[in-house]
Protein backbone atom coordinates (compact mmCIF):
# COMPACT_ATOMS: atom_id res chain seq x y z
CA UNK A 1 0.00 0.00 0.00
CA UNK A 2 1.77 2.84 -1.09
CA UNK A 3 0.02 6.77 -0.95
CA UNK A 4 1.41 9.49 -2.24
CA UNK A 5 0.65 13.23 -1.72
CA UNK A 6 1.94 15.91 -3.73
CA UNK A 7 1.31 19.63 -3.66
CA UNK A 8 2.67 22.76 -3.12
CA UNK A 9 4.48 24.75 -0.03
CA UNK A 10 1.74 25.12 2.56
CA UNK A 11 -0.96 23.31 0.79
CA UNK A 12 -1.52 21.03 3.61
CA UNK A 13 0.04 18.19 2.20
CA UNK A 14 1.99 17.78 5.47
CA UNK A 15 0.02 17.59 8.02
CA UNK A 16 -2.46 15.54 5.26
CA UNK A 17 -0.03 12.88 4.89
CA UNK A 18 0.87 12.55 8.56
CA UNK A 19 -3.21 12.14 9.13
CA UNK A 20 -3.08 9.13 6.63
CA UNK A 21 0.19 7.17 8.06
CA UNK A 22 -1.83 6.99 11.43
CA UNK A 23 -4.81 6.20 10.06
CA UNK A 24 -3.72 3.62 8.21
CA UNK A 25 -0.89 2.51 10.05
CA UNK A 26 1.83 3.00 7.76
CA UNK A 27 5.23 4.89 8.15
CA UNK A 28 5.60 8.21 6.69
CA UNK A 29 8.31 10.25 4.97
CA UNK A 30 8.23 14.06 4.16
CA UNK A 31 10.84 14.07 1.17
CA UNK A 32 11.11 17.91 1.34
CA UNK A 33 13.23 17.22 4.42
CA UNK A 34 15.48 15.79 2.12
CA UNK A 35 16.27 18.79 -0.49
CA UNK A 36 15.92 20.72 2.96
CA UNK A 37 18.53 18.54 4.73
CA UNK A 38 20.93 18.88 1.52
CA UNK A 39 20.34 22.66 1.34
CA UNK A 40 21.20 23.09 5.05
CA UNK A 41 24.42 21.68 4.04
CA UNK A 42 24.82 23.42 1.23
CA UNK A 43 24.70 26.59 3.59
CA UNK A 44 26.61 25.58 6.25
CA UNK A 45 29.43 24.71 4.21
CA UNK A 46 28.89 28.14 2.53
CA UNK A 47 28.89 26.55 -1.10
CA UNK A 48 26.60 28.23 -3.69
CA UNK A 49 23.48 26.53 -4.08
CA UNK A 50 23.53 26.71 -7.98
CA UNK A 51 26.76 25.18 -8.53
CA UNK A 52 25.51 21.44 -9.39
CA UNK A 53 28.41 19.35 -8.80
CA UNK A 54 29.23 21.09 -5.27
CA UNK A 55 25.67 20.19 -3.87
CA UNK A 56 25.88 16.82 -5.16
CA UNK A 57 28.68 15.81 -2.90
CA UNK A 58 26.20 16.98 -0.04
CA UNK A 59 23.33 14.56 -1.12
CA UNK A 60 25.04 11.73 1.23
CA UNK A 61 23.80 12.54 4.85
CA UNK A 62 23.15 10.77 8.14
CA UNK A 63 19.83 10.00 8.36
CA UNK A 64 19.83 12.14 11.67
CA UNK A 65 20.04 15.12 10.25
CA UNK A 66 16.48 14.57 8.86
CA UNK A 67 15.38 15.02 12.64
CA UNK A 68 16.63 18.89 13.01
CA UNK A 69 14.51 21.75 13.81
CA UNK A 70 16.98 24.25 11.48
CA UNK A 71 15.74 22.19 8.24
CA UNK A 72 12.28 24.02 8.79
CA UNK A 73 13.00 27.60 8.10
CA UNK A 74 12.15 29.57 4.98
CA UNK A 75 15.19 30.16 3.92
CA UNK A 76 16.71 26.85 3.91
CA UNK A 77 13.03 25.71 1.85
CA UNK A 78 13.92 28.32 -0.38
CA UNK A 79 17.25 27.13 -0.77
CA UNK A 80 16.09 23.74 -1.22
CA UNK A 81 13.63 24.64 -3.88
CA UNK A 82 16.65 25.78 -5.54
CA UNK A 83 19.32 22.92 -4.92
CA UNK A 84 16.17 20.55 -5.88
CA UNK A 85 16.03 21.63 -8.94
CA UNK A 86 19.92 19.62 -10.39
CA UNK A 87 19.53 16.23 -11.81
CA UNK A 88 21.89 14.99 -10.51
CA UNK A 89 20.83 16.07 -6.93
CA UNK A 90 17.18 14.76 -7.62
CA UNK A 91 18.84 11.30 -8.88
CA UNK A 92 21.24 11.02 -5.89
CA UNK A 93 17.69 11.27 -3.56
CA UNK A 94 15.98 9.27 -5.90
CA UNK A 95 17.20 5.75 -4.40
CA UNK A 96 15.95 6.79 -0.83
CA UNK A 97 12.64 7.72 -1.84
CA UNK A 98 12.14 4.77 -3.39
CA UNK A 99 13.08 2.04 -0.87
CA UNK A 100 11.62 3.77 1.65
CA UNK A 101 8.09 3.93 -0.83
CA UNK A 102 8.85 0.01 -1.36
CA UNK A 103 9.07 -1.62 2.16
CA UNK A 104 7.24 -4.06 3.22
CA UNK A 105 3.54 -2.89 4.12
CA UNK A 106 3.76 -0.12 2.59
CA UNK A 107 4.45 3.90 3.45
CA UNK A 108 3.07 7.34 2.85
CA UNK A 109 4.90 9.51 1.32
CA UNK A 110 4.25 13.34 0.38
CA UNK A 111 6.39 15.62 -1.68
CA UNK A 112 6.57 17.47 -5.30
CA UNK A 113 6.98 13.86 -7.59
CA UNK A 114 5.76 11.19 -5.77
CA UNK A 115 2.77 10.61 -7.90
CA UNK A 116 4.74 11.40 -11.11
CA UNK A 117 8.63 10.13 -10.48
CA UNK A 118 9.22 8.12 -6.98
CA UNK A 119 6.04 6.35 -7.36
CA UNK A 120 4.10 6.51 -10.18
CA UNK A 121 2.47 3.05 -9.64
CA UNK A 122 1.02 4.18 -6.57
CA UNK A 123 -2.32 2.80 -4.95
CA UNK A 124 -3.62 5.85 -3.69
CA UNK A 125 -2.28 9.16 -5.44
CA UNK A 126 -3.85 13.38 -3.55
CA UNK A 127 -2.56 16.33 -5.26
CA UNK A 128 -3.26 19.19 -2.09
CA UNK A 129 -3.54 22.72 -3.25
CA UNK A 130 -4.69 25.82 -2.56
CA UNK A 131 -4.71 29.17 -3.65
CA UNK A 132 -1.52 31.10 -3.16
CA UNK A 133 -3.32 33.72 -1.10
CA UNK A 134 -4.60 31.28 1.35
CA UNK A 135 -1.14 29.23 1.76
CA UNK A 136 0.90 33.04 2.19
CA UNK A 137 -1.96 33.62 4.88
CA UNK A 138 -1.33 30.03 6.63
CA UNK A 139 2.99 30.45 6.73
CA UNK A 140 2.52 34.10 7.85
CA UNK A 141 0.56 32.79 11.11
CA UNK A 142 2.91 30.29 11.45
CA UNK A 143 6.08 32.13 11.41
CA UNK A 144 4.51 34.94 13.50
CA UNK A 145 3.02 31.76 16.21
CA UNK A 146 7.50 31.65 15.55
CA UNK A 147 8.26 34.83 17.00
CA UNK A 148 9.07 35.71 13.15
CA UNK A 149 8.03 39.52 12.62
CA UNK A 150 7.91 39.08 8.52
CA UNK A 151 5.24 41.44 6.00
CA UNK A 152 2.14 39.70 4.24
CA UNK A 153 3.35 40.58 1.41
CA UNK A 154 7.05 39.08 1.40
CA UNK A 155 5.18 35.66 2.52
CA UNK A 156 3.10 35.68 -0.65
CA UNK A 157 6.22 37.02 -3.03
CA UNK A 158 8.24 33.84 -1.69
CA UNK A 159 5.55 31.28 -2.09
CA UNK A 160 4.49 32.34 -5.23
CA UNK A 161 8.37 32.08 -6.31
CA UNK A 162 8.51 28.61 -4.81
CA UNK A 163 5.33 28.41 -7.09
CA UNK A 164 7.16 29.19 -10.29
CA UNK A 165 10.57 27.40 -9.48
CA UNK A 166 9.10 23.87 -8.19
CA UNK A 167 6.41 23.92 -11.09
CA UNK A 168 9.20 25.19 -14.25
CA UNK A 169 12.39 23.20 -13.51
CA UNK A 170 12.37 20.52 -16.10
CA UNK A 171 13.33 17.93 -13.96
CA UNK A 172 10.18 16.53 -12.19
CA UNK A 173 8.55 19.33 -11.65
CA UNK A 174 5.50 20.38 -9.44
CA UNK A 175 2.44 18.55 -11.51
CA UNK A 176 -0.66 16.59 -10.90
CA UNK A 177 -0.58 12.95 -11.63
CA UNK A 178 -3.46 12.52 -14.49
CA UNK A 179 -4.82 9.45 -12.33
CA UNK A 180 -4.52 11.87 -8.67
CA UNK A 181 -7.45 12.95 -6.75
CA UNK A 182 -7.36 16.21 -6.41
CA UNK A 183 -8.00 17.92 -2.70
CA UNK A 184 -8.38 21.88 -2.79
CA UNK A 185 -7.74 22.53 1.36
CA UNK A 186 -8.77 26.42 0.91
CA UNK A 187 -11.63 26.63 2.88
CA UNK A 188 -11.40 23.27 5.05
CA UNK A 189 -10.56 23.05 8.44
CA UNK A 190 -7.46 20.54 9.44
CA UNK A 191 -10.43 18.37 10.57
CA UNK A 192 -12.04 18.51 7.19
CA UNK A 193 -9.37 18.31 4.81
CA UNK A 194 -8.08 15.41 7.03
CA UNK A 195 -11.92 13.59 6.67
CA UNK A 196 -11.48 14.37 3.11
CA UNK A 197 -8.12 12.92 2.28
CA UNK A 198 -9.07 9.74 4.48
CA UNK A 199 -12.24 9.17 1.76
CA UNK A 200 -10.15 9.88 -1.21
CA UNK A 201 -7.93 7.45 -0.51
CA UNK A 202 -10.63 4.83 0.56
CA UNK A 203 -11.88 4.95 -2.80
CA UNK A 204 -8.68 4.71 -4.48
CA UNK A 205 -8.07 1.63 -2.73
O1 LIG B 1 7.83 20.58 1.01
P1 LIG B 1 8.98 21.47 1.41
O2 LIG B 1 8.61 22.92 1.49
O3 LIG B 1 9.67 21.00 2.65
O4 LIG B 1 10.04 21.29 0.22
C1 LIG B 1 11.15 22.14 0.10
C2 LIG B 1 11.57 22.19 -1.37
O5 LIG B 1 12.09 20.92 -1.75
C3 LIG B 1 10.42 22.46 -2.35
O6 LIG B 1 10.23 23.84 -2.62
C4 LIG B 1 10.85 21.72 -3.60
O7 LIG B 1 11.63 22.53 -4.43
C5 LIG B 1 11.73 20.62 -3.09
N1 LIG B 1 11.07 19.31 -3.16
C6 LIG B 1 11.11 18.64 -4.37
N2 LIG B 1 10.59 17.39 -4.48
C7 LIG B 1 10.00 16.80 -3.42
C8 LIG B 1 9.91 17.48 -2.19
C9 LIG B 1 10.45 18.75 -2.09
O8 LIG B 1 11.64 19.16 -5.34
N3 LIG B 1 9.53 15.56 -3.55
Amino acid sequence: MIIAVDGPAASGKGTIARALAKHFGLPHLDTGLLYRAVAARVLAEGLDPAREADVVAMCDFDEGLLASPDLRTDHVGKTASIVSAHPLVRAALLQRQRRFAQQEGGAVLDGRDIGTVIAPDADVKLFVKATPAIRARRRHEELRRHGIEVSYDRVLADIRARDDRDSRRSEAPLRQAADAAVLDTSFLSIEAAVQRAVALAEAQM
